[in-house]
């Protein structure tokens, strides 16, 4: 099969490399890719979100399915775009149609579609514009800490929690008049403050049947500790320690089979991954978000924990079969490190050359914001390299990414040293 991969991140690569080990693959190709995908596949210039030059290119390469990493393209309605074009209909697309990709794209969407299903999440209120002064009176019933998002993406920045009154007035005020967000605070959804541990579902499913991947926690924060500013993820474990058999249950009954559920009831076609943020709350799971794509950092530890051919469950995926597939799970434990650019989540600079990549032993490394320059491989984003490492035990796994971590350098590396510290 002829296969192109859309992005240009760890999760992409780390797609890639999984796609690389079946015998059912023929041509890969990686839109736009990084040095990571360059090695498995050939990377192509084209921008994930421009589909007339996607277009162009799947029909230059003879693909027959198209694997969509970010949102981006998939708010945007790049499987309707393929569903709509007689000359690219009969092609797969692994990831939702515009509408169910709403559930990522706009916050009150999801919202209302958990409180159509009873699926538990933190209370809510939306406001715009219009609604602003009800906003800050509904504020002053609420308690401190206050969650304010923009309803839209904000590429992993609208969502603001704060802790005085005044302070969440005044952001309110900054979302919706001022545009804090550009369109993507045109409405503005005041949550609930939910205290618990993070983790992270993955369903992949046609719609009608689904599988639940391995769950794993992310590390979002910056700093050792969990301290500092968010990013999009320093490094991953996966399975989560603290999941026990009754906590997946309520996982599995009272989220993962509603939502299933409720996309047929509510007549929304979905083939490909739903990611579940969740949080813990006592012994109950909550769900914080929708994401209609895999995790990043997250990929770099599920997907090497899965046995089955990817390209076999893709193929069942969007032929509407996935119940006749088995997802055999590797039982131990991946974690990952990322290294990232100096700086970051601020401003970092680009182009600095990655040394000792030859060095690496028994770890895996994906790349991430890296790209080929004259034979050198160098930076070229934030997050730079995860090193993901597989082992019966959680912290022998650890040790493993760390000691490759210290084999590879470039100006400004940085990266956490306490991942997994909380489990
Ligand atoms: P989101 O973009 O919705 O995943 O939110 C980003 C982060 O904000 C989450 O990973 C949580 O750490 C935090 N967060 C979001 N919503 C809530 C909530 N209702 N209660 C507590 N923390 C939240
Ligand atoms: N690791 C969180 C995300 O991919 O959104």
């Amino acid at each position: 099969m002829n296969i192109l991969v859309l992005g240009s991140g760890g999760r992409e690569h780390a797609i890639c490399w999984k796609l690389k080990q079946s015998p059912l693959l023929n041509k890969l190709v990686i839109a736009p890719g990084n040095a990571g995908t360059a090695s498995l596949g050939k990377n192509s210039d084209v921008k994930p979100d421009d589909f007339q030059a996607v277009r162009k290119l799947v029909l230059e390469e003879d693909i027959e399915m198209v694997v969509v990493g970010p949102e981006v393209p998939l708010v945007k309605g790049i499987h309707d775009f393929f569903l709509e074009d007689p000359d690219l209909a009969g092609i797969h697309v692994i990831g939702p149609q515009k509408q169910a990709a709403q559930l990522e794209g706009s916050k009150d969407f999801a919202k209302d579609f958990m409180n159509r299903h009873q699926i538990p999440t933190a209370a809510h209120k939306s406001f715009t514009v219009n609604t602003l002064e009800e906003g800050k009176t509904y504020l002053e019933t609420q308690n401190s800490p206050f969650v304010l998002k923009a309803d839209g993406l904000a590429a992993g920045k609208g969502v603001l929690i704060i802790h005085e009154l005044k302070e969440a007035k005044e952001e309110l005020s900054a979302m919706l008049l001022d545009a804090k967000f550009g369109q993507a605070s045109t409405t503005v959804v005041v949550e609930e403050f939910l205290s618990g541990i993070e983790l992270s579902c993955f369903v992949l499913t046609d719609g009608e049947n689904h599988k639940i991947l391995p769950f794993a926690k992310d590390y979002k924060r910056i700093g050792e500790g969990d301290t500092g500013l968010n990013t999009g993820g320093m490094g991953a474990i996966s399975p989560v320690p603290f999941m026990d058999a009754e906590f997946e249950e309520k996982i599995r009954t009272r989220i993962v089979e509603r939502t299933i559920q409720g996309l047929k009831k509510d007549d929304i076609p979905y083939q490909g991954f739903i990611f579940i943020g969740l949080i813990k709350v006592g012994t109950d799971p909550y769900v914080i978000e929708y994401n209609v794509r895999l995790g990043d950092p997250e990929t770099e530890v599920i997907l090497p924990r899965i046995k089955s051919d990817l390209i076999r469950l893709f193929k069942s995926l969007a032929e509407g079969n996935l119940e006749k597939e088995n997802l055999e799970i590797d039982d131990r434990f991946a974690c990952t490190v990322m290294a990232v650019s100096g700086g970051y989540p601020g401003t970092y600079e680009k182009g600095k050359q990655i040394h000792g990549l030859d060095n690496v032993e028994g770890a895996i490394v994906f790349h991430a914001g890296t790209r080929v320059q004259e034979n050198r491989t160098v930076t070229n984003g934030g997050r730079v390299m995860a090193f993901t490492s597989l082992d019966t035990d959680m912290n022998q796994a650890l040790s493993i990414s760390y000691d490759n971590l210290a084999k590879v350098e470039f100006d400004g590396m940085n990266y956490r040293k306490d991942i997994g510290f909380d489990l």
